[in-house]
């Protein structure tokens, strides 16, 4: 959702905040503004859509100052435009606020405010926590912001500052993600790490109900309650240049093709030798007793987007080499629901950031209601990851493109560990068949290497697809999720729609849709179901469909039922998927180029979606 930067220090802030605005624009980017406290006063630039026409704004009337906040934004009340642009003001004009997140009680704090005869300037919940903040003011800044959270309902971050006090920003936290960077002489907050990773390594995380005041001095924490908080520092030890570009046109294709390393950092440390002279799995991280994986009867598997995806191919995964059956859920629906969570239950929730508010509250209630809680998170320190019993971190880096690749497949090799290390440990996974696992995993990084080295297939069908308004992905098995992940990832860059279901469905309905040139993307890697795929590409081909299949480099036969094929190195069936998702990924990121659409941005999405 929202982005949130803020800086005092000695520097001029507007630099400070511009530049990190536009490291957190993948957070949310229909609108943009900054704030900064200069000479008894707080000057405000605003602008709708994409940071650029801010940075216009402040090139031609600057804001000078050393104290300020900053917001890009992802609309939830309100449509974009300038004025529900962050920050919000009240009517004074000397407290502003950015804010992420809901305020789900906006309308009876609005409605009162207005009965008070406060004139509302925009449609947003966020303006009201400004009018709070001032009518709290007495003189601390801090404590009008403690006043005004304990009105606010709902899942938030918000930061204040005033003319009054123009030393020091104060941000509360109540779940939405929140972070103080601390440097020497000059202190950061941010949403995320990477807005401010250029300017201090160091960060203390603020975490639910706690309230952060920002001086150029130092950082102090404390409870809602007043109690003040003290915690250790971490450090980031993130490379500033995988928050860049790198020679890329856009951080999707960066990202695409940073995977081989992203898949040899998530198995990382946890292959190591067994005595046999293989390799065998060993997860750190998961405190877990002899008996613990012995005893799981059933696992749950929630997450959202891409992550969910992820998660199709975790449950056949655990099913086929740990021998436990499963379920996947949306975390939306399943948080709704009446999942019937047991005490040998295992939940697994799936998120890129760790901070999807839907995946976390069916995280929370798997949890509240007796099932053991995994997280398999990109982000250390996540909500996701604090909220769970264990967590297996994918080492994918920040991934700044809205649309997520390379931490889907690290999701898919997180999993793929977790299944080897349950396999072993609950007798159903032999020695032999684990170390011959365990050697394919190893030839991940190098195969899919070699799928990103011939990309001339991939780009010539582009054209291909760019021309036709819908398209079908169709599999059986473990490639029903590949197709399902290459329809969603066509679908959210080049706005193309795209449709996936199993191959055996589509005799039942969609048929009707295939004619002359429909394009049919089919993924044919599974060799228990190779026969049923050819079938159903048979069914597709009598109807004239353009068949665009992925599967491996020597499978001959799909040749004579497909008019494209994009070819992947063989491996184990089981791991396929993650060698899949990569010329599906290329296949949307090229269409989408051709279309000249927003490739690391797309309209109406967020990167990670912390409103329900
Ligand atoms: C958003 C993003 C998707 C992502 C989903 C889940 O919708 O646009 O790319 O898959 O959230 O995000 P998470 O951080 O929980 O993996």
């Amino acid at each position: 959702m929202c982005g949130i930067v803020g800086y005092v220090g000695p520097r001029q802030a507007q630099d400070v905040l511009m530049h990190g605005l536009a490291r957190l624009e993948y957070r949310g980017y229909d609108s943009a503004g900054l704030a900064v406290a200069d000479r008894g006063r707080v000057a405000v630039a605003k602008a709708e859509g994409k940071l650029a026409r801010l940075i216009e704004r402040v090139d031609q009337s600057p804001l000078p100052g050393h104290a300020g906040i900053g917001h890009t934004r992802w609309a939830t009340h309100g449509v974009p435009s300038d004025r529900n642009a962050h920050p919000h003001s009240d009517t004074t004009g000397d407290f502003v606020v950015v804010h992420n997140g809901i305020v789900e009680n906006f309308r009876a704090l609005r409605d009162r405010l207005e009965a008070e005869g406060v004139a509302f300037r925009s449609d947003t919940d966020s303006e009201v926590l400004a009018h709070l903040v001032a009518r709290a003011f007495d003189g601390d800044l801090t404590e009008a912001v403690r006043r005004t959270i304990s009105q606010a309902e709902g899942a938030y971050a918000l930061v204040a500052m005033t003319s009054r006090q123009p030393d020091r920003i104060v941000a509360a936290r109540m779940i939405s993600p929140l972070v103080v960077g601390l440097g020497e002489g000059e202190n950061f907050l941010a949403s995320d790490i990477p807005a401010v990773l250029e300017y201090t390594r160091e960060f203390l995380l603020v975490e639910d109900g706690e309230i952060a005041t920002v001086t150029r001095d130092g950082a102090t924490l404390e409870t809602i309650a007043g109690s003040p908080v003290r915690k250790q520092p971490f450090t980031a030890d993130w490379e500033t240049d995988s928050v860049r570009k790198g020679g890329f046109d856009h951080f999707m294709a960066k990202e695409i093709h940073e995977q081989p390393d992203v898949i040899s950092r998530t198995l990382g440390a946890r292959i190591r030798p067994s005595e046999d002279g293989g390799e065998q799995v060993a997860l750190e991280g998961l405190e877990w007793s002899d008996r613990d994986p012995a005893e799981i009867d059933r696992i749950w598997i929630t997450a959202c987007g891409t992550a969910y995806h992820a998660g199709l191919v975790g449950r056949v995964l655990f099913e086929q080499l740990a021998g436990i059956p499963g379920e996947v859920a949306f975390a939306h629906e399943l948080r709704y629901g009446k999942p019937l969570f047991r005490d040998g239950s295992l939940t697994l929730a799936i998120s890129q950031s760790g901070e999807t508010a839907d995946t976390v509250a069916a995280a929370r209630l798997a949890r509240r209601r007796g099932s053991r809680l995994l997280a398999l998170t990109n982000v250390v320190g996540s909500s996701l990851a604090r909220e769970a019993d264990d967590v297996l971190y994918t080492w994918a880096g920040p991934e700044i493109s809205v649309a997520s690749t390379k931490a889907y497949v690290a999701m898919l090799v997180g999993e793929s560990l977790l299944a080897l290390e349950l396999g072993r440990r609950r007798g159903t996974l032999s020695r032999t068949a684990e170390r011959e696992l365990v050697a394919e995993l190893r030839t991940l990084p190098g195969k899919a290497a070699r799928v990103l080295e011939d990309m001339d297939e991939v780009s010539r069908l582009a054209d291909v697809l760019a021309g036709s308004p819908d398209a079908y992905f169709i599999g059986r098995g473990l490639d029903l999720a590949s197709a399902m992940e290459g329809a969603l990832k066509l679908k959210e860059i080049s706005y193309i729609h795209a449709e996936a279901m199993p191959a055996g469905e589509l005799k039942h309905g969609t048929l009707a849709l295939i004619s002359d040139g429909t394009p049919v993307v089919a993924v044919v890697t599974q060799e228990d179901v190779h026969s049923k795929a050819m079938l159903s590409l048979q069914e597709v081909k009598a109807r004239r469909g353009l068949v665009i299949a992925v599967a491996y480099e020597d499978d001959e036969e799909i040749g004579t039922v497909s008019d494209h094929v994009l070819r992947i190195p063989r491996v184990a069936d089981v791991f396929s998927p993650i060698l899949a998702a990569i010329p599906l990924q290329l296949l949307a990121y090229f269409v989408a180029r051709r279309l000249g659409r927003d490739i690391d941005q797309p309209r109406n999405l967020a990167k990670s979606v912390t409103v329900e």
